[in-house]
């Protein structure tokens, strides 16, 4: 391998993005020489779903530490543990600080349900379907200091039919986050993300 790729998969709930992640390296679609879990909550599903696939769970709890800083640094020594030179935010319910994001300049990326910049915040598929503008969609971005900002990766729509529920488009929505997530990941792994002046392009 090139240069070889060690993941780390940060999540904090359901997981259903780790697990196509996870699906995508065991069918070699996206080739890394490892991935670990990166968890703050003992209570959430994603752990049993890595426990599943036999993947190295790191759970860090926020309680155990006395500071965000101390936390964060928890985190990161941990990350040099492992070596992880790319970090995946999958449902990460924390915000990461702008010394944390400057330490990973252009090597955290992130998931949201909602073409940005609308709808940014934890509820995105909701307040899509209570403002129902005719699309909305999903995007995969480098983080930066700010809350849902930062360099688009991929950036696909979603169109809001008038018979919609909101379950029937958050199904749409997620469907599409497990084909884009794994995709946008391949394209780092394979270095095809070139970042200039704040733009991703490819190829
Ligand atoms: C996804 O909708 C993602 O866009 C957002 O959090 C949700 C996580 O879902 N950031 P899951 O835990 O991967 O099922």
């Amino acid at each position: 391998m090139k240069n070889p790729i060690n993941l780390a998969i940060f999540a904090s709930g359901n997981g259903s993005n780790f697990s196509a992640i996870v699906k995508a390296i065991k069918q070699k679609k996206i080739k890394v020489r490892s991935v670990i879990l990166v968890c703050d909550k003992p209570e959430a599903f994603v752990i049993q779903r890595a426990q599943k696939a036999k993947i190295p769970v790191v759970l860090i709890r926020r309680e155990d530490f006395v500071n965000r800083g101390d936390f964060e640094e928890g985190i990161v020594q941990r990350l040099k543990n492992y070596k992880i030179n790319l970090i995946v935010l999958a449902g990460f319910m924390r915000i990461l600080s702008v010394s944390f994001v400057k330490l990973y300049h252009n090597r955290v990326m992130n998931i949201h349900p909602s073409l940005l910049p609308d709808f940014k915040g934890a509820h995105a598929i909701e307040d899509a379907f209570k403002h129902k503008p005719s699309f909305t969609g999903v995007t995969v971005h480098f983080i930066d200091e700010q809350v849902d900002n930062g360099p688009v990766i991929l950036q696909q729509k979603v169109k809001i039919n008038k018979s919609d529920s909101l379950f029937l488009l958050e199904r749409r929505i997620h469907a599409l986050e497990h084909k884009l997530y794994p995709e946008a990941i391949k394209l780092f792994v394979n270095a095809k993300l070139k970042i200039r002046a704040g733009k991703v392009y490819l190829g």
